[in-house]
């Protein structure tokens, strides 16, 4: 679990506390208005990280929050910071966890690139869902993960090296730490997964800098210019 290797752990706390990543750029704006009135719902938020979701949820009068993350940095930092905010905090990783009442939406963050199988994964969503639930997850996009090895500059411009998109499998990168694990899967894989479960694709979005006010200075040199960094996906059982 690369989220307790105190190097890595203390890099992303800087970035994703400071927000200067693509959280709250990209990734927030994109998929709260997605999540529609979330007041009174059950709700499950798989790998909360810091609980960011989770406060959010909360402040939106969603009824019970669980929010669930393995990693024992994350758990108990997101229990410090907002263990007085009526969530209910959970240890552990998402396919070991028996639940006794379906959740009405199930959220995900920036976490399924990190799930080595996603068909049970998903299929388990399904199960953890009422009847009319919805599952509503970013990850990281299949561009960024194919080749997760940067760009190339020259005088043409910055680019993305994609290369390799349909050797789906391991991909072992450099971010903050040698050694980050991620997994690669093409999106019509991840597609067609959640609909071999039963989900019907409700919505699926790419966000950009051209979705929002974004720094003119920024453009074209961002790298969330140049290629697509997530994508966000809804699908309703
Ligand atoms: C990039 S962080 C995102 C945290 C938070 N969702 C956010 O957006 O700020 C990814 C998180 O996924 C968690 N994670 C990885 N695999 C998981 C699994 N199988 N079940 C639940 N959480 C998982 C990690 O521990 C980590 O906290």
């Amino acid at each position: 679990m690369i989220y307790d290797n105190d190097e890595f752990f203390e890099q992303y706390k800087r970035l994703r506390l400071d927000d200067t990543g693509l959280n709250g750029k990209m990734e927030e704006p994109c998929m709260r208005p997605m999540m529609g009135d979330v007041s009174g719902l059950r709700v499950l938020d798989i790998g909360a990280g810091f609980g960011h979701q989770a406060v959010w949820l909360k402040e939106h009068n969603a009824g019970e929050v669980v929010a669930l993350d393995p990693s024992e940095n994350m758990f108990s930092h997101a229990t410090a910071l907002h263990g007085d905010k009526g969530i209910t905090f959970v240890h552990g990783y998402y396919e070991e966890q028996v639940f006794g009442e379906a959740f009405d939406l199930i959220v995900s963050s920036m976490a399924l690139h990190y799930v080595d199988d996603l068909a049970p994964f998903f299929a388990k969503c399904y199960r953890d869902l009422t009847e009319g639930g919805q599952l509503i997850f970013s990850m990281e996009h299949p561009v960024c993960t194919a080749n997760p090895t940067g760009y190339s500059e020259d005088e043409g411009g910055k680019f993305w090296r994609l290369t390799d998109y349909f050797q789906e499998g391991e991909r072992v990168q450099t971010w903050f730490v040698d050694g980050v694990r991620k997994t690669h899967r093409k999106l019509s894989t991840v597609l067609n997964a959640l609909m071999a479960c039963g989900f019907t694709i409700r919505q699926v979005e790419e966000p950009s800098p051209l979705d929002r006010e974004y720094p003119e200075s920024e453009k074209k040199t961002d790298y969330f210019w140049i290629r697509p960094s997530i994508v966000v996906i809804k699908a309703g059982k």
